[in-house]
């Protein structure tokens, strides 16, 4: 028995590969490469010493999965697979609506004709939209201010809906806050394309000296210097989440909702000082305007997973930024 994994090669996906294998589990991965290199296969099995079955398939082609589905005996799905750039979303929401919601439909519906009814859905704290308060809490009234984030929104409907219709399905959405640092071989970690939307990715490209300077986005929000606060967590804690939302799947528990957060907010300032106390490099910055659709402050309150998984976020931000900068040093270029 199998977990599928869509969106398996991709930088959480493949953290959470080395994981199940490592735990013992099969897995079978799908991914369209659109957002990542086939060589992660080979880096995931360089460390795990595991092989696994890989098909290069986009999920809108419902036929082409479906073979996927015919030919292995697959228990449950970890649904990974989804566009996640912002900006990009903003630019072109139907490609978005399309790729995340429709890829969604296709596989929930073939896990109906199967018979297969244990699904752990990546959701984000994007759902969350301009929390009125912190640290957020599951049950937190939900908006959202982006068409990215509306897809993760409009799949939690989908998957509640599908619930309702029939409780014998086991759903776990879990909403990650701010996924980062790498696996600590080195071999894998996060391989944006082009010039970095995300914070660390882009500190990181300034600490090798492969961009100037960190644009820091406004520094008159009410945080304790001005600047945004996250909740960053490490990727390799992020994946343990899924190891235990499997779990707690098997006990037939229902639909179920976890944020994966440490619980802590950091300041961008912050992140850019321990950086440079890491790194030992210079990370030069400039306060900026603010970016449209930022919010000020965003964390969560992890107490529910920890009480019902039994899991909590194990690495400190100075591990998640030497991590970070172990997988960037090694690999300057990406997976290129
Ligand atoms: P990623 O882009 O690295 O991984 C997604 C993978 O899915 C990529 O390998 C991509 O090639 C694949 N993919 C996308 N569309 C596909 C399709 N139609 N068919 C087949 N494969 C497809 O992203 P990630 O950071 O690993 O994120 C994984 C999931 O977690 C996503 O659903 C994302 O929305 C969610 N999430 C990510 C973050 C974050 O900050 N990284 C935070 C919250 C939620
Ligand atoms: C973090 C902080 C920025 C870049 C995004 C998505 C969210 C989720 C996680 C998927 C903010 C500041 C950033 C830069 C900066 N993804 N910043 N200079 O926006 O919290 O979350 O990724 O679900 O949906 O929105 O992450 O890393 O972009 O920003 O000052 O060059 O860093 O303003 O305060 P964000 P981020």
């Amino acid at each position: 028995m199998s977990v599928l994994i869509t969106g398996g090669l991709g930088y959480i996906g493949s953290h959470t590969a080395i994981e199940l294998l490592q735990s013992g589990k099969e897995i079978v991965v799908i991914d369209n490469l659109c957002n990542s290199k086939e060589i992660v296969k080979d880096k995931i099995i360089c460390i795990t010493k595991k092989d696994f079955k890989f098909y290069n398939i986009n999920l809108l082609n419902g036929n082409a999965v479906e073979k996927v589905f015919k030919e292995n005996n697959i228990k449950s799905v970890i649904h990974f697979a989804a566009l996640k750039a912002v900006g990009e979303s903003v630019k072109n929401p139907l490609e978005y609506y399309d790729n995340n919601i429709i890829s969604t439909l296709v596989i929930l519906k073939l896990m109906k004709r199967y018979g297969i009814k244990d699904i752990v859905f990546s959701s984000s704290a994007a759902v969350y939209g301009n929390a009125e308060s912190m640290p957020i809490k599951e049950n937190q009234s939900l908006s959202v201010n982006n068409p990215y984030g509306r897809t993760k929104l409009i799949i939690e409907y989908i998957l509640k809906d599908l619930y309702k219709s029939d409780n014998t399905w086991n759903i776990a959405l879990l909403r990650y806050f701010n996924p980062i640092g790498a696996h600590e071989s080195g071999l894998i970690g996060e391989d944006p394309n082009g010039i970095p939307n995300n914070l660390l990715p882009y500190i990181s490209k300034v600490a090798m000296g492969q961009l100037k300077e960190v644009s820091v986005y406004g520094n008159d929000y009410p945080t304790i210097d001005g600047t945004g606060v996250r909740d960053y967590i490490h990727v390799v804690d992020i994946a343990k989440g899924h190891i235990k939302a499997l779990e707690k799947l098997d006990n037939k528990l229902g639909l179920v909702i976890y944020n994966l957060g440490t619980g802590k907010g950091v300041s961008v300032l912050q992140i850019i000082e321990l950086f440079k106390k890491v790194t030992n490099k210079d990370i030069p910055y400039k306060i900026v305007g603010r970016r449209e659709g930022d919010v000020a402050q965003c964390y969560a309150d992890p107490t529910k997973a920890q009480k019902e998984l039994g899991w909590q976020a194990e690495k400190n931000i100075n591990q998640m930024c030497k991590d970070a900068w172990n997988w960037q040093r090694k690999n300057p270029n990406g997976y290129n």
